[in-house]
């Protein structure tokens, strides 16, 4: 991974730049601002441990000032899980304030690991014909797949008005989207809120996703990890791209979040340089510091 973003750093300016044609970049309501603003805390939420291993009926909590939004609604956890092998962590929550069954997934606790480590591999999935995913992604979804959709399932039928929102950030964002794919396949209406996911499939997958509604895929910055895995190695976004242009820890205004379509679109996050370690903050930085429950803290 190391020797491939050093030539990606080396070919970027000649590499394919107009590859697909963007539409020009728009500005959001200021209540999609509100919404990203709400449900990044639930993707906070889930680096803590104490959530991820909460018991059933557990109310969310999170440090000071990292989830109001969560912890001033009245919350009840249905679900936790956390897996040794795959890493997979997060919890299935009833938020009876907002009327949302949310299912949120932990990132990775080493970023480090993730771009020195990582050799993404395409693997087949059941989602659609030729549809394949980063095979890390897709096992840490399949390793809690039966136990969410059963728990989704039932909380739905108990709660019919409920909106169902799958989040997550960082690697927690990827398996989201695989999450919100296979909930959809199940007949579930479910909203995603992906922030700073890197790229989770082949072309197949992501169009296949992108005609679904209800993806809202942020994007911060320079952030690195969006940029991974490599479009050479057959890897596209999901579309649209809400990618935020205001600095880490500055409020964001509705203006500085750019709407983009396109499954690759050089105009956003995309087309702002190679992946660089030292871009890292702004991958840690979506409306607040969304790791800050993280241990190890993610630079280790
Ligand atoms: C996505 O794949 C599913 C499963 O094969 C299929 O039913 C659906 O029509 C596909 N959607 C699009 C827009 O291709």
């Amino acid at each position: 991974m190391f020797f491939l973003l050093f030539f990606l750093a080396l070919f970027w300016p000649i590499l394919p730049h107009a590859y697909e044609y963007p539409l020009s970049p728009k500005s959001v309501p200021a209540a999609d601002l509100a919404r990203f603003e709400s449900w990044v805390q639930y993707a906070a939420a889930a680096y803590c441990v104490d959530n991820v291993k909460a018991k059933e009926g557990a109310k969310l909590s999170c440090p000071p000032k990292n989830c109001p939004y969560v912890q001033q609604a009245d919350t009840s956890v249905i679900l936790s899980f956390t897996t040794p092998v795959t890493d997979t962590a997060g919890f299935v929550a009833a938020d009876h304030t907002h009327r949302a069954i949310v299912i949120a997934f932990r990132g990775t606790v080493s970023i480090r690991s993730i771009v020195f480590d990582w050799d993404p591999v395409l693997t087949k999935t059941n989602l659609c014909p030729g549809c394949m995913a980063e095979k890390g992604f897709w096992y840490s979804w399949i390793a809690v797949r039966s136990e969410i959709l059963e728990t989704v399932g039932k909380a739905i039928i108990e709660y019919p008005d409920y909106q169902i929102i799958s989040v997550g950030h960082s690697l927690g964002g990827s398996i989201a989207t695989l999450a919100a794919a296979s909930l959809r396949a199940h007949g579930h209406h479910v909203i995603l809120y992906s922030y700073g996911s890197a790229r989770v499939g082949n072309r197949a997958l992501s169009a296949n996703l992108t005609a679904q509604a209800g993806n809202y895929r942020l994007t911060h910055t320079v952030d690195p990890i969006p940029k991974l895995p490599p479009l050479l190695m057959g890897y596209v976004h999901i579309s649209p791209e809400y990618w935020i242009t205001a600095p880490s820890s500055s409020k964001v205004q509705p203006d500085q979040i750019n709407v983009l379509t396109g499954l690759v679109n050089w105009h956003g996050n995309t087309g702002t340089g190679p992946p660089l370690l030292g871009d890292l903050p702004a991958h840690l930085w979506y409306f607040q510091s969304v790791s800050l429950c993280a241990e190890p803290m993610p630079f280790q």
